[in-house]
């Protein structure tokens, strides 16, 4: 299939291409390179372009696409609350334009790149689908505007979706090639490897008095190539005319302190942690039920551990300790 790649320079995007293009789809990828990077994608796919500008948007999908595949977004929380403007103009204003654009280009097909943010507080976990969702932050809000602006355009005009909301995406290609690099560095994972490697002190730990097994934090880390293979299986399955949301975890959770332990184990080296207080914004536990595309999709996770997921990002580390260098 032609697939239209938004973000596609990112962390999750770029995983995302590698895969399609490994499996025989061409693409096109559609960065305004502000937070992917040229390196992490094949130059001949990349055409440069921000998501606010509608008629950029019309030129690049004007070869005709089966599918578009929507990253390119904002995604700090905590940036988000402060910010929240930034993120309204870019993940609702920008991807409304994306709509338009494809509407205007006869592309009819779209993955989204949604979050497990989108739900809040959980009442339960692990999370089904059909959970209240309930943002408690600018960014999982914004998400779920969108992810509604999906389900009336696919009444009114045709369109076919699927949204995926990913739980906590880590880990790097196999082969080592691409990884995650974020400037910023927020997540955890990369976090810890960076005071692996020395290039940073103490990793803080975001709150100690959770109501969870050892106070800190519990979340549901997700291979990034495998999420990938989740947006493959999605795009296939589409139907104009009508949508589907899907959960995308392993199903575990794993606390702070798991995840710093692992780390040590897989690295190696001392890893020093500290208690700090809490970030706001952070549910004390977030973990997916991910049945439904089981079920539905026949995705099954090839890489489900923590240690194989901290096993690959620490591969990339190592061999890029300055990310992409640009
Ligand atoms: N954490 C620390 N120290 C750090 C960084 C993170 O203790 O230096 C903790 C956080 O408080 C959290 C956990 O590690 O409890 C994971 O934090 P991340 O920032 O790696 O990931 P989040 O769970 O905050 O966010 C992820 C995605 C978001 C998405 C969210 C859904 O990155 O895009 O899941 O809740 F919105």
């Amino acid at each position: 299939m032609n697939v239209f790649v938004t973000g596609g320079a990112g962390y999750i995007g770029s995983h995302v291409v590698r895969r399609l293009i490994e499996a025989g789809h061409r693409v096109r990828v559609y960065d305004n390179l502000s937070e992917g990077h040229a390196a992490a994608v094949p130059a001949e796919t990349l055409f440069v372009g921000d998501l606010m500008d509608e008629d950029r948007l019309v030129e690049g999908l004007a070869d005709g696409f089966d599918c578009v595949m929507h990253f390119a977004a904002h995604c700090y929380v905590g940036e988000s609350m402060e910010a929240p403007e930034k993120y309204y103009r870019n993940n609702v204003v920008g991807s409304l334009r994306l709509l338009s654009a494809m509407r205007k280009a006869g592309a009819g097909r779209i993955v989204f790149s949604s979050s497990a943010a989108t739900y809040g507080e959980p009442d339960e976990v692990p999370i089904p689908e059909d959970h209240p969702t309930r943002p408690i932050n600018a960014y999982g809000q914004t998400k779920l505007d969108f992810e509604h602006a999906l389900r009336y355009y696919a009444g009114a005009y045709g369109l076919g979706y699927v949204a995926l909301r990913y739980f906590n995406a880590a880990g790097a290609a196999p082969d080592a090639h691409i990884g995650e690099d974020h400037d910023p560095e927020t997540h955890l994972v990369p976090i810890v490897l960076e005071a692996a490697l020395g290039r940073r002190d103490a990793v803080k730990i975001f709150g100690s008095d959770y109501p969870t097994p050892d106070g800190t934090c519990v979340r549901d880390y997700i291979h990034v190539w495998d999420l990938a293979q989740a947006h493959i299986l999605a795009m296939e399955a589409i139907e104009t005319g009508s949508g589907r949301t899907y959960n995308l975890g392993n199903g575990s959770g794993y606390s702070v302190r798991e995840v710093i332990e692992t780390a040590r184990r897989v690295t190696g080296r001392k890893i020093s942690a500290v208690d700090v207080p809490r970030r706001p914004g952070d549910p004390p536990a977030l973990v997916a039920s991910s049945r439904r595309i089981a079920q539905e999709l026949g995705w099954t996770p090839e890489f489900p551990d923590l240690q194989t997921i901290i096993e690959t990002a620490w591969r990339w580390h190592q061999a890029h300790p300055d990310g992409y260098g640009d």
